[in-house]
């Protein structure tokens, strides 16, 4: 059985990926960040996602860490026996417009948002050049392609991600692994519920469909970049927005 291996799975669109794929017949390793809430969350996932006749496991490890991470992958190659597709969902905002973000607030979203993707990436990457296949799918932002106002920390971390992917396509194109991005837009989730009013009605306004996403939406874009539908389509950001910027 296939292994697809999602960080920040918890909640919101990485939960929602999770549940997808397990309907898709992959075995789902859920990852979540090391604490009581994420874990109870995470683990009414995994009952979701086992509804599906899969295997589902849950692995603790906060994605900014690399030697979290490392021992989370070693786990998830010992307990389910390989990693097929990589999806690199967690992430955090600490917005703030520029003059007044702190040097933390930048940090602490480019170490979770970016760095956990070299740390992934690089981790089961190995695992994958062994196998001889693989495909690996992060999440952007649009943040990422077009910026937004009190998102400098955010957007870097988010456009980082394209050139990473990008990166990664071409280092591991030949052994039949690919790496792709998704750019979701306005989806309807905790993330986009903390935005204030004024900057949710002046970003629908944009929004050719006029209306938010949907977690779903995200998910069924991954499963067609984690399928062997996918198989010739590498280094690619695609955008998931209802039409926000054209
Ligand atoms: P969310 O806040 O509902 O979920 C984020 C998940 O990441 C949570 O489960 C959280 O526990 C986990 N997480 C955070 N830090 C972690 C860490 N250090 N280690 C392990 N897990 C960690 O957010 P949402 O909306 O589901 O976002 C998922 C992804 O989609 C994020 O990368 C986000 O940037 C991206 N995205 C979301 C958009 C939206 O409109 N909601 C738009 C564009 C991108």
């Amino acid at each position: 059985m296939a292994v697809a291996l999602i960080t920040g799975a918890s909640q919101g669109i990485g939960a929602c990926i999770a549940e997808r794929l397990a309907k898709d017949g992959f075995d789902v390793a859920i990852n979540h960040f090391p604490s009581d809430s994420d874990k109870a969350n995470a683990e009414k996932v995994a009952e979701a996602c086992r509804s599906y006749g899969v295997k589902a496991e849950l692995f603790a490890a906060n994605v900014a860490d690399y030697a979290q991470c490392e021992a989370m992958v070693k786990a998830v190659k010992e307990q389910l026996g390989s990693i097929d597709a990589l999806v690199n969902n967690a992430g955090i905002t600490k917005d703030g417009l520029l003059l007044r973000m702190s040097e933390e607030q930048y940090d602490a979203v480019i170490a979770v948002n970016q760095k956990s993707v070299f740390n992934m990436i690089k981790l089961v990457g190995a695992v994958m050049l062994r196998q001889k296949h693989g495909s690996i799918v992060s999440l952007a932002s649009v943040a990422g392609l077009y910026g937004n106002p009190g998102q400098m920390n955010y957007s870097a971390s988010k456009a980082a991600i394209v050139g990473m992917t990008k990166t990664a396509a071409k280092e591991l194109g030949s052994r039949g692994i690919t790496v792709n991005a998704v750019a979701p837009g306005f989806i309807k989730t905790a993330m986009t519920d903390a935005l204030s009013d004024d900057v949710k009605n002046a970003m629908m306004k944009q929004v050719a469909m006029g209306r938010y996403g949907t977690p779903e939406e995200i998910a069924s874009v991954v499963s067609f970049l984690c399928s062997s539908d996918a198989s010739y389509v590498t280094g690619q950001t695609i955008e998931i927005s209802g039409g926000l910027m054209m």
